[in-house]
């Protein structure tokens, strides 16, 4: 049994928090920081194991692993004034601040680390970034989707560019959905073969074995057939290199604290 206490319940907060209160075979103990009152009050009248705490102070005093769960602008006013322990560990959702970062902020505890996860965690489903990897929360929050783990907190950076293709995803989503009711079908017909077609793709992808995993965009597609056209075209006027170039000027641009 954790305990796991969470300062800051946003949204990014409140998906990891109903993922880990769900879960089968855990017994954790979830103590919630008292600001967003109706979300974290939500939380807490849902699940027993989750206390809507008076303070933020009180949620730390209960903690063995205390989440930061701010937006970085808000990280240096939440912190001041509250008293950590050495035998604490602190697990940071806030983007930009690596863990050796966070560290002097949160002394005496020094054991800190960085969570990147994404909003598909409320289903315990995509990636969880842990790094590094500190042992108690990485069996914290197993079972939480697919856990990924960085002994270098430098590297973190790579990885949450490659997540910054979200909304695109969602974008071509779309854009393929109105494509399909411009041609006549009507969009929630539209919009359901879509959305399970990117769904089988995305399993086929992760069942696969990854020596196999190159091999996906032949076998996909059959020699003069659609897929093979689409993929051509698109391959000839650079969209790809296109995609890449804006994830790759996007992690230059990046900067860290
Ligand atoms: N959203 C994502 O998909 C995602 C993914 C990975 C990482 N992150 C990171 O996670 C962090 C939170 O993102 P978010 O999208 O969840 O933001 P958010 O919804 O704005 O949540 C921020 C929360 O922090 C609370 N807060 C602010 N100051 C506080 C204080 N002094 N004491 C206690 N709580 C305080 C806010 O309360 P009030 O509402 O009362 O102001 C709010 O509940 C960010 O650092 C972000 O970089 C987000």
């Amino acid at each position: 049994m954790a305990r796991i206490g969470f300062l800051g319940v946003g949204t990014i907060s409140e998906a990891m928090v109903r993922a880990m209160a769900g879960r089968e075979g855990h017994d954790d103990q979830i103590f919630l920081s008292p600001r967003s009152q109706e979300r974290s009050s939500r939380l807490a009248d849902e699940f027993p194991s989750c206390l809507r705490c008076e303070s933020n102070q009180a949620v730390i005093d209960a903690s063995e692993i205390v989440v930061l769960g701010m937006r970085p602008q808000q990280l240096d006013e939440a912190l001041e004034g509250l008293v950590f322990r050495d035998d604490q560990v602190i697990a940071s959702l806030i983007a930009g601040t690596p863990p050796s970062g966070i560290a002097p902020l949160v002394a005496p505890a020094h054991r800190v680390c960085q969570l990147i996860p994404l909003p598909a965690i409320a289903l315990r489903r995509g990636p969880l970034v842990i790094s590094p990897p500190i042992p108690e929360v990485v069996a914290a929050l197993a079972g939480l989707g697919e856990i990924v783990t960085l002994d270098d907190e430098s590297l973190i950076r790579t990885l949450s560019c490659a997540s910054a293709f979200m909304s695109t995803y969602y974008e071509m989503q779309n854009a393929l959905i109105a494509w399909i009711v411009e041609q006549g079908i009507d969009e929630e017909t539209a919009s359901r073969y879509v959305r399970a077609e990117l769904d089988g793709l995305a399993a086929v992808g992760l069942a696969t074995r990854d020596a196999e995993r190159l091999a996906l965009p032949m076998e996909h597609q059959t020699k003069g057939g659609l897929n093979e056209r689409v993929r051509a075209q698109l391959l000839a006027s650079g969209w790809f290199g296109t995609l890449i170039d804006a994830i790759d000027s996007t992690y230059r641009g990046a900067r860290l604290r």
